[in-house]
């Protein structure tokens, strides 16, 4: 069989990728196929660059998980996308727990921002410098960011890790833009706004958690033509399929139909660089210990073997 990244590339796109992380490196099956390059051309961190984990403490930085997954990436001839630098959840207690006002928050996402960002100076692809700002309903998340700045500690953000890596492609990341409705508008709006103001942005993640029979191929396609029709490119960046356990063999090609048609929409938009699953394999996925009663989301089962849905992949690039 083909190899992903390599069908992937094939087809004019950038790269095929995964979410990994440190705690699986100790696998050696795992970490045999997460090495092949001809499947895997991406690795995203899923967990050592957040906030959390790269700034434990204030000034206090922290590169061992994400300088462990770079060099993996690499040695075997990879790109990596940095995630992520300002988001409303893991976030260290001294952020958490701190009384702000507008200046002292300003400077703190500014050090925080120059930190990682300068640390991967002309290393990385992209960085998700803002992960999940918008509320479904198209408002802005209520968090101790937006409480404090309102939506200008996106420009904040954004401007600190344009300054930090002239070159690296700057991201919003966020979930549920997949469907047509008021969060995908909103986010039009955000990008539009951006612009007018010079901020630098450069492509907007859609992270593609999907529920198995809840795909909508051509809404998806019009949300990121929305956005590629500004001028920046999009990603599919944490994609995974979640079915309601137990899973059948019918379930399982139905998966296969729906990663084709996932897959097949970053084809059909030319701005689109590429996918990324949220870990290949069922064994780490994130999604049985985040969604009650859901799992087998992604392409390799809990052994490491191929899923119907790695065809399905396969033949829409
Ligand atoms: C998840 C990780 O996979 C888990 O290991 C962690 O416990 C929680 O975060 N959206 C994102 C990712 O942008 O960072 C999240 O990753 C999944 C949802």
């Amino acid at each position: 069989t083909v190899g992903l990244n390599d069908a992937a590339k094939a087809a004019g796109k950038v790269y095929f990728g995964t979410a990994t992380d440190t705690n699986e490196f100790g696998d050696y099956g795992y970490v045999t196929i997460l090495n092949d390059t001809s499947i895997f051309g991406q690795f995203t961190p899923g967990n050592s660059l957040k906030w959390m984990y790269a700034e434990p403490e204030q000034g206090v930085f922290n590169f061992t998980g994400g300088d462990e997954v770079y060099a993996m990436a690499y040695e075997t001839g990879k790109i990596m996308r940095g995630h992520n630098l300002v988001w409303y959840s893991e976030l260290p207690t001294w952020v958490t727990d701190a009384t702000w006002d507008a200046t002292n928050l300003t400077t703190t996402i500014q050090s925080h921002v120059t930190g990682e960002v300068s640390h991967y100076t002309g290393k990385l692809y992209a960085w998700d410098v803002v992960n999940e700002p918008l509320n479904d309903n198209g408002t802005f998340r209520s968090d101790v960011f937006y409480d404090t700045l309102g939506s200008s500690y996106i420009s904040i953000a954004l401007n600190a890790a344009r300054a930090a890596d002239p070159n690296v492609k700057l991201y919003i990341n966020e979930y549920n833009l997949e469907y047509s409705g008021p969060k995908i508008d909103a986010m039009v709006q955000l990008v539009k706004d951006l612009q007018a103001e010079g901020t630098p942005i450069d492509g907007i993640g859609f992270e593609s958690h999907f529920i198995l029979g809840e795909i909508n191929a051509q809404e998806f396609q019009w949300n990121m033509q929305n956005i590629t029709a500004l001028g920046l490119e999009v990603a599919i960046t944490e994609l995974d399929d979640r079915i309601e356990l137990p899973a059948t063999a019918a379930d399982l090609y139905q998966q296969q139909q729906e990663y084709q048609e996932i897959v097949g929409v970053c084809m059909a938009v030319e701005g689109c660089v590429g996918v990324t699953v949220w870990d290949y394999t069922d064994y780490y996925s994130w999604i049985p210990s985040t969604f009650a009663g859901y799992g087998a989301a992604s392409p390799y089962n809990e052994c490491l073997e191929k899923k119907p849905a790695y065809d399905g992949i396969a033949a829409a690039f």
